[in-house]
């Protein structure tokens, strides 16, 4: 495949039949980004020796507010650990079979304000910014580009891996699980490993630039003017690979409803109870 046609067909498959933008500056990099999937089946083979360490650098290498580096990791390939990991996600009920245990390696991603809390106090500081709602938005977004950085990274050098928001069904038990400090939590896990060539993930859809875009000021637009675009490109894509035949609104609909939250309800409680206290 030349140049040209593989990146051609990385924005058809992004984009399906909508419009794509055709002044996109290429390089190896952009390619590798417009290239991601999730994946959910991998082979037996454990990371290659220093993946984890490739992963970490390059997530330490993510911008992280005011240099407080509020992130933390736990990698878990312990499989006892994976099982019980898999419980909390429900992992089977996405992939109908159990990718979490699967997975060689799960990452848990940790919005960390333990280290700054204890440095404060020692030094004799009041650390009462942790008990705002932007702390917990700021060690959580840190831990979100470091995970991002990482993902792209593991994807990289070859490895795939899903997030798993599902971990935090039962951040309480997760909390206790991996023996978390307080002013800390998993923001969310992620299963990698190396993508099982027999079950293959493929790139999903994503709507038209003009949906997410806005130049200079936001444009309010009718969902109705782009959702049709949009709906015809998943559709062609669950006709592709076999999927089971539903809408993209019918998923917004259920992602919006109580039933999608099946425990996360709990999530202010258990932050609370860890020195969040939100206000
Ligand atoms: C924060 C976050 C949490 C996610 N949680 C889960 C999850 O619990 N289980 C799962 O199977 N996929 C999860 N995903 C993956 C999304 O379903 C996936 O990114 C989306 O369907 C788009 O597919 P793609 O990543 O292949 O482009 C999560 C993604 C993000 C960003």
């Amino acid at each position: 495949m030349t140049d040209s046609s593989r990146r051609r067909a990385l924005l058809e498959a992004r984009y399906g039949q909508q419009a794509t933008p055709e002044n996109i500056i290429w390089n190896e990099q952009i390619e590798t980004l417009l290239a991601h999937r999730s994946v959910r089946a991998f082979t037996d083979e454990p990371l290659p020796e220093g993946a984890l360490e490739t992963v970490v650098a390059a997530a330490q290498s993510a911008s992280t507010s005011s240099n407080l580096h509020q992130w933390s990791l736990v990698s878990v390939s312990d499989p006892e650990t994976k099982a019980e990991l898999a419980r909390l996600t429900h992992g089977a009920k996405f992939a109908g079979f159990d990718f979490v245990a699967q997975a060689p390696s799960v990452l848990l991603w940790v919005a960390d304000m333990s280290r700054s809390h204890e440095i404060s106090v020692e030094k004799g500081g009041d650390p009462v910014v942790t008990d705002y709602l932007d702390s917990f938005l700021m060690s959580s977004v840190d831990a979100a580009l470091a995970a991002q950085n990482g993902l792209v990274a593991a994807e990289a050098i070859g490895l795939g891996g899903v997030y798993l928001g599902s971990l935090r069904n039962h951040a309480k038990e997760l909390a206790d699980l991996i023996g978390l400090p307080a002013y800390a939590y998993v923001v969310f896990g992620m299963a990698i490993g190396t993508p099982d060539p027999h079950r293959p993930s493929a790139v999903h859809p994503r709507p038209a630039q003009d949906v997410v875009l806005h130049r200079e000021r936001y444009r309010t637009r009718p969902t109705k003017e782009w959702i049709e675009d949009y709906e015809i490109a998943f559709k062609d894509f669950r006709t592709e690979y076999g999927l089971r035949d539903k809408t993209w609104s019918h998923s917004v609909v259920m992602g919006m409803g109580l039933e999608y939250m099946d425990g996360r309800e709990n999530l202010r409680r258990t932050l609370e109870q860890r020195g969040y206290l939100l206000r």
